[in-house]
C-alpha cells in the first residue's frame, strides 16, 4: 500500500478539557476550545504492507514507552477496523518539541497518526471524522484536525463529538509564546490516568458547569472583539483545570517555581498595560496569549525569570494536512 506522511500542530487550550463522561469512547464533560501553534509540530509517516509481521512503531530522537506503543499499535487497530483490513504497518514519527511534558504532544501525534494511517489504509474521512478519530486516540488530538481557533463538542455518543474552526478577530494578530520550563522529564503520570481521577475533586461537577460558562464568554468576547475579556477567561480556566488538579485524589501539582514566576510578570506588565495572558496545560510550562504587537514587551519582561529553557514562538497553526517528505 502507499506510505503516507502527515503533518499536525500541537494545541494549547483555552477553555480545558479535564474529565470525560465516557472513558471508553473519550467523550469529554465539557466542551473546549483551543488554538493550534504553528511552530510546535508532529510529523508521522506510516506504511501498511504485507512484509511487515508485527506493528513496528518509532519515535525520532525521544523514544516512545512502553505504554506509548501500545496505544499507538491500539489506534492502528481501530484504522485497521474501519478499513477492513489486517495489515501491519509500519509508524515513524518525529516531533520538533518535547514530548509528555504538558506540551500536547499527544495531540499534535494522534491528529498526524490518525491523518496517516487512515490515508494509508485507503479510507476517505471528511474532517469532521477525522476529528472523532483522532478524539479516539487522545481527546486533545480532536482539536488538531481542524486547527485554527477550533472549538472541540462535547456530546452523548461518539460520532457528535467532534472539533471544528470558530472565527476570532484577525486584527488581534495572536502569537502564543511557549516558555520550557528547564525541566522538560516527562510527567510521572498520563493525561489519561490523572484525568480519570478528576471527579475526585470535591469542586469537580462545579468545574464542569463553569467551563460550559466559559465557552460562552470566551465566544461573546471574540465575536465583540474584546481581548481584555478574552484574556480574562484564560486565565480563569488555567486557574479552573488546576485547581480540580490540586484538590483530586491523588493530588497533583504541575506547577513549579518557573510557572508561578511567569504568571507574576504578566501581572506586572499588565500593570504596564501590556495586556498578556498565561494558561498552563498538564506540565510546568506556561504558554503565553498576546497580540503580535506586544510580543517584544513580553519577551524582554521574560529575560529576568529564571529557571527558563527555552521562548518558542507562534501563530496561529493550520489544520493536520498530508506532506511530501517522509520519514523513511
Ligand atoms: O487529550 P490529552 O490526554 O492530551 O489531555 C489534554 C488535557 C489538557 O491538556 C490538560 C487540557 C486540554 O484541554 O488540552
Amino acid at each position: 500500500m502507499t506510505k503516507i506522511t502527515a503533518k499536525a500542530h500541537s494545541n494549547i487550550a483555552l477553555v480545558k478539557y479535564w474529565g470525560k463522561k465516557d472513558d471508553g469512547l473519550r467523550l469529554p464533560a465539557n466542551s473546549s476550545v483551543a488554538i493550534a501553534l504553528d511552530e510546535a509540530y508532529t510529523l508521522t509517516t506510516v506504511d501498511f504492507d504485507e512484509s511487515y509481521k508485527e506493528d513496528e512503531v518509532q519515535l525520532l530522537g525521544q523514544g516512545f514507552e512502553d505504554d506509548e506503543v501500545e496505544k499507538v499499535k491500539k489506534h492502528l487497530d481501530s484504522v485497521r477496523k474501519l478499513a477492513s483490513i489486517q495489515t501491519k504497518a509500519k509508524v515513524v514519527s518525529q516531533n520538533n518539541f518535547p514530548k509528555s511534558a504538558g506540551m500536547a504532544s499527544s495531540a499534535s501525534g494522534f491528529a498526524a497518526l490518525s491523518m496517516a494511517a487512515a490515508n494509508a489504509a485507503g479510507l476517505q474521512l471528511s474532517e469532521r471524522e477525522m476529528s472523532v478519530l483522532a478524539r479516539n486516540g487522545s481527546g486533545s488530538a480532536s482539536r488538531s484536525i481542524p486547527g485554527g481557533v477550533s472549538v472541540w463538542h462535547t456530546a452523548d455518543d461518539d460520532l457528535s463529538s467532534y472539533a471544528e474552526q470558530i472565527p476570532y478577530p484577525p486584527e488581534w494578530d495572536i502569537k502564543v509564546l511557549l516558555v520550557m520550563a528547564e525541566d522538560t522529564s516527562a510527567k510521572k503520570v498520563s493525561t489519561t490516568e490523572a484525568m480519570a481521577m478528576a471527579a475526585t475533586s470535591p469542586y469537580y461537577q462545579g468545574a464542569v458547569l463553569e467551563a460550559e460558562k466559559n465557552i460562552l464568554s470566551l465566544r461573546e468576547a471574540m465575536v465583540s472583539g474584546d481581548w481584555k475579556a478574552f484574556g480574562k477567561v484564560i486565565e480563569d480556566e488555567c486557574y479552573r483545570l488546576h485547581s480540580v488538579c490540586m484538590t483530586q485524589t491523588p493530588n497533583i501539582l504541575y506547577w513549579r517555581g518557573v510557572t508561578i514566576e511567569v504568571f507574576q510578570a504578566m501581572y506586572r506588565l499588565r500593570d504596564q498595560g501590556v495586556e498578556a495572558f498565561f494558561t498552563v496545560d498538564a506540565g510546568p510550562h506556561v504558554h503565553i496569549v498576546c497580540q503580535g504587537k506586544d510580543i517584544e514587551a513580553v519577551k524582554q519582561s521574560l529575560k529576568s525569570v529564571g529557571g527558563i529553557k527555552t521562548v518558542i514562538e507562534c501563530g496561529i497553526g493550520e489544520g493536520a494536512k498530508l506532506v511530501s517528505d517522509h520519514l523513511f
